[in-house]
This record gives C-alpha cells, structure tokens and sequence, in this order.
C-alpha cells in the first residue's frame, strides 16, 4: 500500500516515443515552453542542478533516461553502467521534473543497433574523446538527434563537464537546423574539486581524493594561463605530471581554442584545458575554461 502511494506521488514516466509525443502536444498547444534534460540516469547533483536550470527556462521539463548502447565502446562498461531507475525518478520528482522518457533500447533503434543512420558531426568531434572512444560521439549525436526529433523541445540542457559533446552537440543543431536552444550547465563538484559524475560510483573514498589531482592539476594550469603563461606545451606536461603523480594515466591532457578544440595558438583568449584519466579501469574527464587577455604584456 506504502509503496503503491509513493508510486502514484512519482513523476510521470512514459516508455512510447508516440505516447510522449501526444502528451507534450497538448501541453505545446496550450503555450507551454518544454525543456528536454537527456541523462543516461545513475543521477546525481550534477544531473539535478540541469533540470534546475531547464526549470528556469521552461514550463515543462522533461528529463530522458536511456543508457545509449551506440556510445560505448566493445569493451566499454555498458553491461556494468549503473541502472538505479527507481532512485532517479524520486531525484527527478523532488526537484520539479514533470515527466520522464525511458525508452527500452528497441524504442529507439528498432529492430538493429547495426543498421541505422547514423549522425556524424566533423571538427569538434574529432581527438580527445573522439580518439580514445572511437564511435562514441556519433553515438551520442544519434541519440541526441532522435531525443530532439522526439520531445521537439524549445531548449535542451546538457552539462559542461563533457565539454567537447556539449561542442559537438552544439554543432549538430546548427548544421541539421534543429529549432531548439542549447544550454550548458556548469560543472558540480565535490569538495576535494573532483567533477560529479556517474562513473565516480565506481572508485572508493581514497581513490575518490586520489582522483580529485585532475581538478587541482587544471586549477594549477589555468593559473599559469591567466597570468600570461605561453608556455602551452610546458603547461600541458606539467597538468599530466600532477595527475601521474597521484596513481592515476593520464589519457589526454590538451590547452585548446574553447570553440574549436585545435590546439591553442597564442592569439587565443578562450581557451578550454580538457584532461583524460585513468584510475585503474575507471576513466574520468573533466575540463576547465577560462578567458585571458592576450594583450598583456605579463
Ligand atoms: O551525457 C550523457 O549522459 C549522454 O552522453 C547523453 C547526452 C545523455 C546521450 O546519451
């Protein structure tokens, strides 16, 4: 009885792309503004503090659940990736969600994973993560295209810890003319600096400090940046040595132009530093931007 009262309190869920569709319809010919939060669930601040901001910008959010299997790799944790559905739909309720989309994999790729279109985005999509996951960011950019197709949102929130897909999702609206706002959502921390992230749940408390050396090591890079530092490729060994020397292997560790993630030059004043890391076999990233002032003479 409890539990059936706590059930019918929770957020409304739908599994049918066709069902959401028909709900959102009315609430659109009535002049709501509706807001889609992607997430691939195991929720946490980080997540939570992006329904807040769709919240902020919209009348209806809607968050989607769906632990895309077209972004991991062969030998990825997408068997292992946490599924804790119950939990996150009490997240979502408490912090004003309005409805949740949790499609099972067929709902949205059908009969064959193998056999679909796929959505490619060049540039931005390309290095960093895109070397290290060959495939993940078409991936996530047919996902994300299908989310948009479905919920046909005015603005959708996505957060900035994964920078280069922010990037990369950002461009994919652009050139496929996708009416929809994009919004990124500042990165969470815990407070040793460590970024909130699902794959956090996979290390201890002590690899949990351990790990934390990414932030300090971009905090000590950022410095030097700000303060006139041209020294790039200097500064980028000197981030990977402060991770190395914390127990975890670096992946990639890279000073980059914030727009379009070549290499920074030094007439660039917005810049991005995005880091890779392993920990034993959990892989972490996170990224810090910053403006400086090229005209300086410091
Ligand atoms: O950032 C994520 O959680 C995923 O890549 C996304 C955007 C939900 C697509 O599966």
């Amino acid at each position: 009885m409890f539990l059936l009262i706590r059930a019918q309190e929770l957020v409304e869920t739908f599994t049918q792309a066709s069902t959401l569709r028909r709900h959102l319809g009315e609430l659109t010919r009535q002049g709501k503004r509706v807001a889609l939060v992607p997430t691939m669930g195991n929720l946490h601040e980080g997540h939570l503090s992006l329904v807040d901001l769709a919240n902020s910008h919209s009348d209806v959010v809607v968050a989607t659940i769906f632990v895309n299997p077209l972004q991991f790799g062969p030998a990825e944790d997408l068997d292992a990736y946490p599924r804790t559905l119950e939990r996150d739909l009490e997240l979502l309720d408490g912090r004003g969600c309005h409805c949740v989309f949790t499609p099972a994999v067929d709902e949205i790729y059908g009969e064959s994973l193998e056999e679909q279109t796929l959505v490619k985005v060049p540039g931005v999509s390309e290095g960093y993560c895109g070397s290290s996951r060959p495939g993940h960011f078409e991936g996530v950019a047919t996902v994300v295209t299908k989310l948009l197709n479905i919920v046909q949102p005015d603005v959708a929130v996505f957060g900035l810890k994964d920078y280069q897909q922010f990037l990369v999702i950002r461009k994919l609206v652009r050139d496929l003319q996708i009416p929809v706002e994009i919004l990124g959502g500042e990165i969470v921390r815990e407070s040793n600096g460590l970024a909130l992230s699902s794959r956090n749940g996979y290390l201890d408390s002590q690899q949990r400090e351990q790990a934390s050396a990414i932030y300090r090591s971009l905090q000590s890079v950022a410095a030097e940046l700000r303060k006139g530092s041209q020294a790039i490729r200097e500064l980028e060994s000197k981030g990977r040595e402060i991770i190395e020397q914390a127990g975890l292997r670096p992946d990639y560790y890279a000073v980059c132009n914030a727009e379009t993630l070549k290499p920074a030059q030094t007439h660039d004043e917005n810049l991005v530093i995005l880091a890779a890391a392993f920990l034993g076999s959990t892989r972490l990233i996170d990224n810090q931007r910053l403006t400086r002032n090229t005209h300086s003479t410091a």
